[in-house]
C-alpha cells in the first residue's frame, strides 16, 4: 500500500447521514464476531485514473506484462479437481495453464505447453493418466518428469531426466487454489495475509461449489469488475432493491491487497425520500408481490431479526448450528471482499464468488463469473461444472434472483465501454468513500502496472 495513505479516523469522518453500519451492529441479537468490528478507512484522495485503463490495448499489454504474468490469482476450487489425473485449464490474457491433481494428492500447475515444439497439452477440463501431446506424442507423467518420446533415437540432445515439465508457484487457501506464473514471485502467505485472518471463523473450505456461471461480457474486464464493486450504483441501477438495502450506509475497509464493502440489508437507503414501514422493507427482501401477505413481526423484534432469523432457518438442514453462532449481520449483508487483482469472496454463508479476466488479450472483452458456495452435511457433494452463458443468455437463466440484479449491472456494462471511447475527458472520477474499492484497485493498478 502506498504510503501516502492515510488512516481515517471512524469517529470523524465524512459519511452518510443514516444509521453507520457499526451503529446497526449493535443492534444485532447475536454476539457481533471481531472481524465485523474491524474498521480501516483511508484517505485514498481524489485522483482521477486514465480512460486508458478501459480503451487502451497498449495499457492492456502493460497489464499483462507488469501484472498478470507476475501475480497470484485464483484459478479453481480444490475440489474441481478431486482425484489424481483430475485436470482444469486456467487461460489469462492468452495464456494457459494447466492445474491438476498428481498421483501423491498434490496439486501442481504447469504452462500449457508442450516442451518438443509447444501444442498445448490440454484443451479441456478432465482427467487423464498421463499428459500426452496429440501432435506427436511426446508424453509427461501427472508429476511432470518425462514419460515417453516416439521414436527417441532421434533427439540425443534432450537430457531426459531433465525434461520435466516446468512447475508454477501454487498455493491453496480456503478451498480456492491459486496460481502465480513468475516462479521468482513473493510467497503467497504474504499476498493474502490480511483476508486469511478475516475470513478465519467463515471456513470457506467447507463449502461445496453448487453452481459455476460464466459469460463473456462486452467490455474491459475492469468495467464489469467495478460494477460490483461499490453499492453507490443501486440506486440508479437496482432501484427495486432500494428499499431493504443501506446502500450509502456500507462500510468501506482497505487493508493491502484486500478490501471489503460491508453493505447493510433490512435497513431502508438513505436516498429514499419517503418513510418506509417495516413491513414494505420486508416485502422487498422478500421479493413478494404487493398483494401477498407479509408475515407479522413477533413482539419486540425487529425486521432484521425475524429476517436473520429467517435466513437461518432455510439454512440449518445444511449448515448445522453454526447459523446460531453467526450474527444477524452475517446472515443478513453483503461482506463483499476483494483480493487484488479480481477475486471476491464474500464473507459468512453469503454464497457468492465473483471473477472478472480479460477475455483473450481482447481488452474490449471480459470474462466474468459467479460460482456460488454452499454448506452441507455429510459427504462432500460434486462441484458444479462451468455453465457459459451464450450471448443472448441472460444471468437470470442460471441464477434466478440474484441473475436479475447481475442482468441490471451487465446492461450498463458495454455503454461504459463506449461511452468511455467517445469521453472528451481524460480520466474517471470516483467519490472519496463509497467508491474507495474502486479507488483502491485502481491504485494497487498503479503500483504493478504503472500510470
Ligand atoms: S508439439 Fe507436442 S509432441 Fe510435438
Ligand atoms: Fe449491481
Amino acid at each position: 500500500m502506498a504510503e501516502i495513505f492515510k488512516d481515517l479516523d471512524p469517529d470523524t469522518m465524512v459519511r452518510s447521514p443514516g444509521i453507520t453500519y457499526q451503529e446497526l451492529l449493535n443492534t444485532d441479537s447475536h454476539a457481533v464476531p471481531d472481524v465485523l468490528r474491524l474498521q480501516s478507512p483511508k484517505d485514498l484522495g481524489y485522483s482521477e485514473f486514465s480512460v486508458d485503463r478501459y480503451i487502451s490495448k497498449d495499457w492492456h499489454d502493460k497489464e499483462v506484462e507488469r501484472m498478470w504474468k507476475k501475480i497470484w490469482q485464483f484459478v479453481c476450487r480444490e475440489e474441481d479437481i478431486p482425484e489424481p489425473g483430475d485436470h482444469y485449464r486456467y487461460d489469462i490474457a492468452g495464456i494457459s495453464f494447466l492445474i491438476l491433481r498428481a498421483e501423491t494428492g498434490e496439486i501442481k500447475a504447469y504452462p500449457n505447453s508442450c516442451l518438443h515444439r509447444g501444442r498445448m497439452l490440454k484443451e479441456f477440463d478432465g482427467h487423464a493418466s498421463e499428459l500426452r501431446c496429440a501432435f506427436h506424442g511426446f508424453c509427461w507423467h501427472l508429476d511432470g518428469s518425462l514419460k515417453d518420446i516416439p521414436a527417441d533415437w532421434d533427439f540425443p540432445q534432450i537430457d531426459k531426466e531433465k525434461f520435466s515439465l516446468p512447475e508454477l508457484p501454487i498455493a491453496i487457501w480456503g478451498g480456492f487454489v491459486f496460481i502465480n506464473p513468475d516462479q521468482q514471485c513473493e510467497p503467497f502467505e504474504d499476498f493474502i495475509k490480511d483476508m486469511k485472518t478475516q475470513f478465519e471463523r467463515w471456513e470457506p473450505e467447507k463449502l461445496y461449489k453448487q453452481a459455476h456461471v460464466a459469460k463473456i461480457m462486452p467490455c474491459n474486464w475492469k468495467i464489469a469488475q467495478e460494477a460490483f464493486c461499490e453499492a453507490y450504483h443501486v440506486s440508479g441501477t437496482h432501484p427495486q432493491i432500494l428499499r431493504s438495502l443501506g446502500c450509502v450506509n456500507s462500510q468501506i475497509d482497505v487493508w493491502d491487497n484486500c478490501a471489503r464493502v460491508i453493505t447493510p440489508s433490512m435497513t431502508p437507503s438513505p436516498l429514499l425520500d419517503y418513510e418506509l414501514s417495516d413491513k414494505d422493507m420486508m416485502r422487498t427482501m422478500m421479493d413478494l408481490p404487493p398483494e401477498a401477505q407479509v408475515p407479522e413481526l413477533p413482539e419486540g423484534m425487529s425486521p432484521r431479526e425475524f429476517m436473520a432469523n429467517s435466513s437461518r432457518e432455510d439454512l440449518r438442514p445444511n449448515a448445522g448450528s453454526k447459523v446460531d453462532e453467526y450474527c444477524d449481520a452475517e446472515m443478513l449483508d453483503s461482506l463483499d471482499y476483494t483480493l487484488f487483482p479480481n477475486f471476491h469472496p464474500w464473507g459468512a454463508f453469503n454464497k457468492i464468488v465473483y471473477r472478472f479476466r480479460p477475455n483473450g488479450n481482447d481488452h474490449r472483452s471480459a470474462i466474468m463469473e459467479c460460482i456460488m458456495l454452499s454448506p452441507f452435511q455429510g459427504e462432500r457433494p460434486p462441484a458444479a461444472p462451468i455453465h457459459w452463458l451464450k450471448e443472448h443468455e441472460k444471468w437470470s437463466s442460471a441464477l434466478g434472483f440474484l441473475g436479475k440484479v447481475f442482468d441490471q449491472d451487465a446492461f450498463n456494462m458495454p455503454k461504459v465501454q463506449l461511452g468511455l471511447e467517445s469521453t472528451y475527458k481524460s480520466g474517471i472520477v470516483l467519490s472519496g468513500y463509497q467508491e474507495g474499492k474502486v479507488r483502491w484497485l485502481h491504485h494497487k493498478l498503479t503500483e504493478w502496472v504503472g500510470e
